[in-house]
């Protein structure tokens, strides 16, 4: 299953018109439902920080949760979700962030890290930055240590990575589609 040759691009399933006209929609499941893929994905989103201290893994719902799952267990650290709005039970703080149109609030638990712990963000998709953005001011709120967000896909067009590189923040992305 590990094998460096692998085209992991070719495993992203393209969706025209879903879920408005015009758009190209970037289908992460057909990634996931390969095991080689899904394989090589987490391996390429753990390997620059297999040397390093990474206390927690952050994941944004629904799709972060897969990904940063995997990417917490293979670095030994802890798993972090950043929830949509009213799903998280204990005493919690929240962040407006904007979406395509109009905004939402995702929430944290407020002892989800210990101050200066280092946290990386883990996510399958940047487009606007608008839910990585969101999710960097939250751990930043908790007192965390955003070491870098990592994402499988950029759609650098709409500007996301740069937006999270102006917050100080390291952004590595495996592959974009323009
Ligand atoms: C998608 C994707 C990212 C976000 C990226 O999630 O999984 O989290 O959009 O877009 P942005 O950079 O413009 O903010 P979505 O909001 O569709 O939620 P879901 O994973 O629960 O479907
Ligand atoms: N795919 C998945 N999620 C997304 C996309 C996309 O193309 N654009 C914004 N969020």
């Amino acid at each position: 299953l590990n094998d460096k040759t692998y085209d992991l691009k070719a495993a992203i399933r393209t969706i025209p018109d879903y879920p408005k006209p015009g758009i190209l929609f970037r289908d992460i499941t057909t990634l996931l439902g390969d095991a080689r893929a899904f394989r090589r994905a987490i391996d390429e989103l753990v390997q620059p920080w297999s040397g390093a201290k990474i206390d927690k893994v952050a994941g944004m719902e629904a799709r972060g949760f897969i990904l940063g799952g995997a990417v917490a267990h293979q670095l030994s650290a802890g798993f972090v979700p950043i929830r949509k709005k009213g799903k998280l039970p204990h005493t919690k703080v929240s962040i407006a962030y904007s979406l395509e149109y109009g905004l939402d609030e995702m929430e944290i638990h407020d002892d989800a890290v210990v101050a200066g712990e280092r946290v990386i963000l883990v996510d399958d998709l940047i487009a606007t930055g608008g839910t990585a953005t969101g999710a960097v001011g939250l751990l930043k709120k908790i007192g965390a240590d955003v070491v870098a967000a990592c994402f499988v896909i950029d759609l650098p067009d709409l500007g996301g990575a740069d937006k999270i590189r102006a917050l100080g923040v390291p952004v590595r992305t495996l592959m974009s589609f323009e």
